[in-house]
């Protein structure tokens, strides 16, 4: 078959996988190829067992893997190619050198692009989708332009804004798809291509366009944005505890004031992630290059709140377990960032387990999706560490049950089964807010929630 358009993404994770598969799917006159630096992520997306779980990505895999959908692992051929290039590498926080902490690792990007230009034997377009600081283009820019021939480039910015475990609906259904060029003849060429594509599933009025800084710049304040929500109400929450007030009546009355809106109002144990956390460190970071001390100290304190709240918890299980959890069993019922998806990095899960194994606390994680990463989080940890799939047999003769991830079939547990298989007096940490509370402490739990007060047994 002929294709109208031969389409490259460099980077098959979680954003690369997922964003060209609905391309593919949307788009069967486009052919679309995934490639990677790590050949046993192409294995896993031709495999049964994709390297990324996503809620309906399976289907739309098999539907097109084959056809229109490719994952291969000649990264060089695949340059010389393809037209369009996404790059979808990742971009961790540099943890050495200047910045280090903070500042995003541009490595990779930096190599993709150089590598592009190395292979490329014809004009192409090339697509920032990683998450990336401002002026980020003008290096990939100034590496692409630095070859002999005639060959050109344009460079367009079109971040992602899906979420993880709503991915494929998101792409689906985009509240907005953000392109970024400059506003010359080329750029504008580049752009109405972009426009074009997106434009088979997306209606136009959700295809926005901007110069290439701003729509770089608003990725990283959209994650700024959605992750202050978070620690706003999460500050909120610890005022609650103090003040018999319960965080989700305020949350609700907060949230419909339709200028706040009732969406990321969850309070919990706190944002994880790969983007939240490393973009507003990243923000912070350009605001603090380009002098702006005042609203770097302001977003940082977006991430402090965030640690804040997940040291909160801790010393809550702590002080409500006698001070000490040395040989206690403690089951952790989730271990991934969020609901629906295997992810772990940046889970506040890793940094509650490691805590609470430095108290010598026993562990029994159980999580439907994330156990092999959560193995892979706590390798080295010193400790007592279970991984079982079965909640039930997870919580069997434990001191103490946490909910850290807000997975549906939590809420669903038979909560009477469990208490009777715990040591008693038996507790319960509900760190998603996710389960009936009154009902568990009639069972005869110790309930206690995040931002509401807690239903103990204990007489005062
Ligand atoms: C995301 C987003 O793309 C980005 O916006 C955000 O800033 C960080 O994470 P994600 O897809 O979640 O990236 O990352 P990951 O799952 O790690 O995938 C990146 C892939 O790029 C990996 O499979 C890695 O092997 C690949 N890669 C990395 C290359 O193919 N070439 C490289 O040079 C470097
Ligand atoms: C985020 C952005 O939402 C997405 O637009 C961007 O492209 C990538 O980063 P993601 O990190 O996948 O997506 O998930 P998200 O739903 O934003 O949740 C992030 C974290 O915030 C999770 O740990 C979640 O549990 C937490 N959260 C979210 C809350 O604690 N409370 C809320 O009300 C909402």
């Amino acid at each position: 078959m002929k294709f109208k358009k031969k389409i490259l993404c460099i980077g098959a994770g979680y954003v690369g996988g997922p964003t060209m598969a609905m391309i593919a799917y949307k788009c069967p006159d486009y052919r679309i190829t995934v490639v990677d630096t790590n050949p046993d992520r192409i294995d896993a997306w031709n495999s049964a067992e994709f390297p990324v779980y996503e809620p309906g990505l399976d289907q739309i895999v098999k539907k097109t893997r084959g056809k229109n959908l490719f994952f291969r692992k000649d990264v060089e051929d695949q340059i010389k190619e393809n037209d369009i290039i996404f790059v979808s590498v990742h971009t961790p926080t540099k943890t050495y050198g200047a910045g280090a902490d903070m500042a995003a690792d541009l490595q990779f990007v930096e190599k993709t692009a150089r590598q592009i230009l190395k292979y490329s034997r014809s004009s192409k377009i090339v697509i920032e989708k990683s998450t990336l600081p401002v002026k980020t283009a003008l290096a990939m820019e100034r590496i692409l332009a630095s070859g002999k021939g005639k060959i050109t480039f344009e460079v367009l910015s079109n971040p992602e804004f899906m979420a993880e475990g709503t991915a494929m609906s998101d792409l689906e259904n985009p509240d907005r798809v953000l392109i970024g060029s400059h506003e010359t003849k080329s750029g504008l060429k580049a752009r109405a291509e972009l426009i074009e594509l997106y434009s088979r599933w997306i209606p136009s009025e959700k295809i926005i366009t901007s110069n290439i800084w701003s729509s770089e710049l608003s990725k990283l304040v959209a994650n700024a944005f959605l992750a202050q929500r978070v620690s706003s109400i999460n500050s909120i929450s610890a005022l609650c505890e103090k003040t018999d007030a319960d965080i989700s009546e305020v949350a609700k009355a907060v949230g419909m004031d339709s200028r706040i809106g009732s969406k990321f109002l969850k309070a919990g144990i706190g944002f994880g992630g790969s983007c939240f956390k490393k973009d507003i460190l990243n923000l912070v970071y350009l605001c603090r290059y380009y002098g702006l001390k005042d609203v770097a100290f302001y977003w940082e304190n977006v991430v402090k709140i965030n640690e804040y709240q997940q040291e909160r918890f801790i010393a809550n299980i702590l002080n409500n377990m006698f001070g000490t959890l040395a040989g206690k069993k403690i089951c952790i019922l989730g271990f991934a960032f969020k609901a629906d998806t295997g992810d772990t990095r940046e889970s506040p899960a890793i940094y509650i387990a490691q805590k609470l194994l430095s108290e010598h606390a026993e562990l029994t994680i159980s999580d439907p999706k994330a156990l092999k990463n959560a193995a892979v989080d706590l390798a080295g940890i010193k400790g007592n560490i279970k991984y079982i799939d079965d909640p039930y047999k997870a919580a069997d003769g434990c001191h103490a049950l946490l909910i850290l991830t807000d997975w549906n079939l939590y809420k669903g547990l038979d909560f009477k089964k469990i208490y009777r298989s715990m040591a008693k007096p038996a507790f319960l940490f509900d760190g998603r807010n996710i389960l009936d509370h009154k009902k568990c402490f009639k069972i005869g739990f110790n309930v206690y929630p995040i931002g509401k007060p807690a239903l103990s047994h204990f007489k005062q």
